[in-house]
């Protein structure tokens, strides 16, 4: 099984087959990671998001890259966080196995993370990065999922920290660093 690696930096320029952007209910763009995803996509990602009809917490769905590196974006909506008790650790889970539910359905061999409801959602960083490692390693030990390549985004050094922190509790080591290439 070929374990997650972690890239420091912008995810639009990775060369991945997708993307996953951290949207809105509406997906029709926002902040954030949202943001930088549809001004490096152009406005056709737009276009092809206003037929998609919004999408709901905890959901996915799949759009091309247009002039993005990657060939498609996987869209999901992270659960605001209010503390816990509103179910977000489920609906947040359910964020990154309807990711890789569409991983499987379209033959996508490489897919790349960012850190899903940590910023404007206040998703605690570490309680989020437990989330995205273990799904990821359920999936990844899945029969015909091993050699997918899984990188997450560390976008600030504090989302860095937090992947590594949670790694070294989880699988005994550091995530490798991805080259970005
Ligand atoms: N590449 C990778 N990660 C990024 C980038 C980028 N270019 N820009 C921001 N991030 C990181 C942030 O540092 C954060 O850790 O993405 C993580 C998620 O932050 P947000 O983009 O704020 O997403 P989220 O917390 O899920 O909130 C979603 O924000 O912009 C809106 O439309 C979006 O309303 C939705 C909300």
């Amino acid at each position: 099984m070929r374990f997650p690696s972690i890239f420091r930096g912008d995810i639009t320029t990775l060369k991945v087959d997708a993307i996953v952007n951290a949207a809105n209910s509406s997906l029709l763009g926002g902040g954030g990671v949202d943001g930088a995803i549809h001004r490096a996509a152009g406005s056709q990602l737009l276009e092809e998001c206003r037929s998609l009809n919004g999408c709901t917490v905890g959901e996915a769905k799949i759009t091309d890259g247009h002039d993005l590196q990657a060939a498609w974006v996987i869209h999901t909506v992270g659960p605001v966080w209010y503390g816990g008790g509103r179910d977000e650790a489920a609906l947040l889970r359910n964020c990154y196995r309807g990711c890789f539910k569409l991983v499987t359905e379209n033959n996508i061999n490489s897919i790349a993370f960012p850190a899903i409801s940590t910023g404007a959602y206040r998703y605690p960083l570490e309680l989020a990065a437990e989330i995205a490692i273990s799904v990821a390693l359920e999936f990844l030990g899945t029969a015909g999922s091993g050699d997918k390549c899984v990188i997450f985004v560390g976008f600030t050094p504090a989302s860095l920290e937090a992947y590594q922190n949670v790694a070294k509790v989880v699988l005994g080591y550091e995530l490798a660093l991805h080259s970005g290439d």
